[in-house]
């Protein structure tokens, strides 16, 4: 499969969820694992362009697709959903932002300008923070910014860089062709 623009060939077993191959093979660790289950949508990626839980696709039937994880969702953390759930504080402890910023940003894609009762039913993730009320307003915020109705300063730089996290970790490490095991 190609995740985040990248060929990737998993040696796991083929019922094996995407969700585990993304972050114990890949090193994704962005894609969190919420209930495992399918009800809390912390582990969301766009597959294709859908947002879909990852916990509840094997990897087989990732094979050929796009994948695009939250580390995909943009390279500097500049897509507007990213910017806007930073902007409007929409974030406590974060497990679940990831999940929320993909289903966002599916719905964005298709519905630039989504009403409060078309985000609850796109976005349905569950946030034990509570940061709901915030969520509406970040999302509809990150559409005006992605009609370009606004601009929002880049949401800040992580503590720990993609390629420190790739060095300590072989699976990431790109062998000769490109693609990775
Ligand atoms: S971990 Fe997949 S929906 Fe909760
Ligand atoms: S911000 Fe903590 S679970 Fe949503």
């Amino acid at each position: 499969m190609t995740i985040n623009n990248r060929p990737v060939r998993f040696a796991m077993a083929p019922d094996t969820p995407l969700l585990w191959a993304l972050r114990d093979a890949a090193n994704l660790t962005g894609t969190k694992y919420g209930c495992g289950t399918g009800d809390c949508g912390a582990c969301m990626v766009l597959v294709d362009g859908e947002a879909l839980r990852s916990c509840l696709i094997t990897i087989s039937e990732a094979e050929g697709r796009f994948v695009t994880t939250i580390e995909g969702l943009s390279a500097d953390r500049s897509h507007p959903v990213q910017q806007a759930l930073v902007a409007e504080q929409a974030i406590q402890c974060g497990f679940c932002t990831p999940g929320i910023a993909i289903a966002a940003a599916a719905l964005l894609k298709s519905n630039p300008v989504p009403s409060e009762e078309e985000i609850k039913a796109a976005v349905p993730n569950l946030c034990r923070c509570g940061v709901y009320p915030r969520l509406v307003s970040a999302i509809q915020r990150a559409g005006r910014a992605l009609r370009g109705h606004e601009r929002i300063s880049a949401a800040p730089a992580p503590g720990v860089s993609d390629a420190d996290a790739a060095r300590a970790v072989p699976a990431m490490r790109l062998p000769k062709g490109g693609a990775s095991d």
